[in-house]
């Protein structure tokens, strides 16, 4: 592995130190194709045959421009959730415009709006409206809720609890998403397809959290159920822990979104760009099958 900022036309992925980037790098590299992994720690960098790395971090202006420099295609994984994510992202943005990237495929949020009920998801919106400023080719995707994080809605006694209503969601793995941003990011016709747009990736069904939790129940044999809160009653649970406000709002909100009918969203981006079908609940849990082990019998 090099330090290697001269090759020109490289895919640069960032987060690749995470769940998402790591599993676009690793796809990428089953391709054989050469990447840049842009990430915050070298000594975490993944290693894979064609691909080097740079560490920087979003905030990291100057820094994040040189790693980007040679980047023709940039992978940009959101930041981690902060009161400061808006300010993070746009710093990358121009980075990696100043460093001649001419095109962001951005990992944003379903339906992000300047109002989204989400509150996390604002931050989306904004930074898509930055990157779309900036005039360089783009593409958005803009996934539901991941379902590999659904196993940590339930608590240790089955229950799923938060204001989601009757909203309904479809939950969708990380392995879809990173199969359709493998597409975008090596498939000349994905990539044709999807300069300028944005791709809402979701799962095959949406559901409510009740009809979530019945069918998790029904597939693990556990009892696990939904329990709907108020508002102030999600607020109240989760601020126990001392987490600060704006988090607290940002988990709450999420239900909130469902709830609103924000997230009720079923796209065929994951057939359509990959060829497969979505994972479901059923796929998920055969692949993970201790994912809800936590749960009392
Ligand atoms: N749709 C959903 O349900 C959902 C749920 C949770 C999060 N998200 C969003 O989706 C993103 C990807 O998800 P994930 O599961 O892959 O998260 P993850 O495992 O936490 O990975 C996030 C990656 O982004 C890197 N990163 C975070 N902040 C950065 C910064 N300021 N500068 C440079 N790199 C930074 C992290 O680097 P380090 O390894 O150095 O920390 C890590 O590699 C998250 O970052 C979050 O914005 C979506």
């Amino acid at each position: 592995m090099g330090d290697d900022h001269t090759t020109n036309h490289t895919i640069g992925v960032t987060g690749a130190t995470g769940a998402l980037g790591g599993r676009v790098a690793a796809r990428i590299a089953r391709l054989g194709r050469s990447q840049r992994l842009i990430v915050r720690d070298i000594n975490r960098a993944p290693e894979y045959p064609g691909s080097s790395a740079a560490m920087a971090a979003y905030e990291d202006s100057s820094g994040f421009e040189r790693a980007c420099r040679g980047v023709d295609t940039l992978f940009l994984v959101s930041a981690t959730e902060s009161e400061e994510r808006i300010d993070v992202h746009l710093s990358a943005v121009d980075a990696a415009v100043r460093a001649g990237v001419s095109w962001i495929v951005y990992l944003s949020f379903l339906r992000a709006g300047p109002a989204s009920t989400f509150t996390f998801s604002r931050t989306h919106f904004f930074t898509e409206a930055h990157i779309r400023s900036t005039g360089v080719r783009y593409t958005f995707l803009r996934p539901s809720l991941y379902l590999d994080l659904l196993p940590d809605w339930v608590d240790d006694d089955g229950v799923v609890r938060g204001p989601a209503g009757e909203g309904r969601i479809a939950w969708v793995s990380r392995d879809d998403v990173a199969d359709v941003a493998t597409a975008v990011l090596t498939d000349p016709l994905a990539a044709l397809t999807s300069e300028g747009t944005s791709h809402d990736i979701t799962g095959p069904e949406a559901l409510s959290l009740e009809q979530t939790a019945d069918r998790l129940s029904t597939l693990t044999g556990r009892p696990i159920r939904y329990e709907p809160q108020t508002w102030e009653e999600a607020v109240e649970s989760r601020r126990s822990g001392g987490a600060p406000a704006w988090a607290v709002e940002g988990w709450v909100s999420s239900y909130a979104a469902i709830a609103a009918g924000e997230l009720d969203v079923v796209a065929p981006t994951v057939p359509e760009l990959t060829g497969h079908p979505a994972q479901s609940i059923e796929g998920f849990l055969r692949r993970h099958p201790s994912a809800l082990s936590h749960v009392a019998v």
